[in-house]
């Protein structure tokens, strides 16, 4: 049942608020409303927060960042990162509001220095903290994450090929991250993998992707390309969508059947299994197709403390300036507005339209 909520009117900024727009934060909503559990004007729960640590990137994957952003200077200052005891604070306040897991995301996360510490840091402070990784640091960094408290890694993989899969990613080393995701298991971690759909010629490879995934024990997840950055790298590619990927997977390994959805941890994917061998199983997450915005339970927190309570459109709330402000109340106030004025859903269409200014790499996926 939608329950009415009232609807505040909440700044929307991205620059850092002038004392004016953070009083209107704290005017915006009924003190009273401020504390407890993180519900939207849809009556969704907010329990997972994805938080970035860094804008930064060690691949160049097409869809995730154009080419024209690329400069250095596109890149976040080091003094304008949250600091690892800012995420602290921001993830005691979210888990006060009920939030049960915590995803550290990038760019790529591992190029943060220490990046085991704040796993160290966070995990005390929340039942799940797990990570998104492109894998080409984490042979080296698994156990010590593993070790700090981490609980599982999704892992980016579009192709086994390595000279495509250095295209796909602008240099990256497939054995790496082969290695990385082998790490991962021995190190006792969960570990997904995650494809983007970006093109038919990627698709070709997804039953092999699968196989590779199924001798590990996992289910591999396939995405449909989201149109950020203005839609800048959708409208070069066709779209591929879930229901592509399904028609490719049913002619390599026959009839598919879905599963029942399992209680848990599996987000917006939903599973399909091979009809003879239902341990076969593989996940689409068709964000265009067929979205889920109505069970929608996140938010985001970019790298530079910006709150992005939905994916689809730009609207952001600086908490790094009233985390800098030095009043909690005010903290807490922010994300209470900012979640109850959470978008309904995405407007993201197949061509490129409808999707937001800002870049993934900043938003962690
Ligand atoms: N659409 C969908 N998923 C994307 N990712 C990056 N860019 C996009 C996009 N445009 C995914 C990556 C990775 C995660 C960080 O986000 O594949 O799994
Ligand atoms: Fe949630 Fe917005 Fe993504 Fe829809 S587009 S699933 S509402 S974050």
């Amino acid at each position: 049942m939608v329950q009415t909520m009232r609807r505040v009117s909440l700044p929307v900024v991205t620059a850092a608020p002038q004392m004016a727009a953070r009083q209107a934060y704290a005017d915006a909503i009924d003190p009273n409303e401020a504390t407890g559990a993180l519900r939207d004007a849809e009556a969704r729960s907010i329990t997972y927060v994805r938080i970035s640590v860094t804008d930064r990137c060690n691949y160049r994957c097409g869809y995730c960042m154009p080419k024209d952003a690329a400069t250095p200077s596109a890149f976040a200052a080091r003094a304008d990162l949250l600091q690892f005891e800012e995420i602290a604070t921001l993830v005691t306040t979210f888990a006060a509001m009920g939030v049960t897991k915590i995803r550290l995301t990038g760019g790529e996360p591992l190029v943060r220095a220490d990046i085991e510490q704040l796993v160290a840091m966070l995990a005390p402070l929340v039942p799940r903290v797990v990570m998104t990784t492109n894998g080409h640091l984490l042979a080296q960094k698994a156990s010590a994450l593993a070790a700090a408290g981490l609980r599982g890694v999704n892992v980016s993989l579009d192709t086994l090929d390595p000279v495509a899969f250095a295209e796909v990613t602008g240099g990256g080393d497939v054995a790496a991250v082969i290695a990385g995701i082998d790490a991962a298991l021995a190190a006792g971690l969960t570990v997904k993998l995650n494809a983007v759909l970006d093109s038919p010629a990627r698709l070709a490879e997804a039953a092999d992707l699968c196989e590779f995934a199924w001798e590990r024990g996992i289910s591999p997840r396939f995405i449909e390309k989201m149109p950020l950055s203005a839609g800048a790298f959708v409208t070069s590619a066709p779209f591929v969508s879930a229901a592509g990927l399904r028609q490719q997977l049913t002619a390599a390994f026959g009839k598919l059947e879905p599963q029942t959805p399992r209680l848990g941890d599996d987000g917006p994917a939903r599973y399909w299994q091979m009809a003879s061998s239902p341990t076969h199983a593989f996940g689409v997450i068709s964000a265009i197709s067929d979205h889920f915005c109505a069970t929608c339970n996140r938010v985001r927190v970019t790298a530079t403390g910006a709150l992005h309570t939905c994916l689809g459109y730009d609207d952001a709330v600086d908490l790094r300036a009233l985390l800098r402000g030095g009043d909690p109340a005010l903290v807490r106030r922010a994300i209470h507005a900012a979640v109850a004025q959470k978008r309904v859903g995405h407007i993201f269409g197949d061509d490129g339209t409808g999707g937001p200014q800002k870049h993934m790499i900043a938003m962690g996926g």
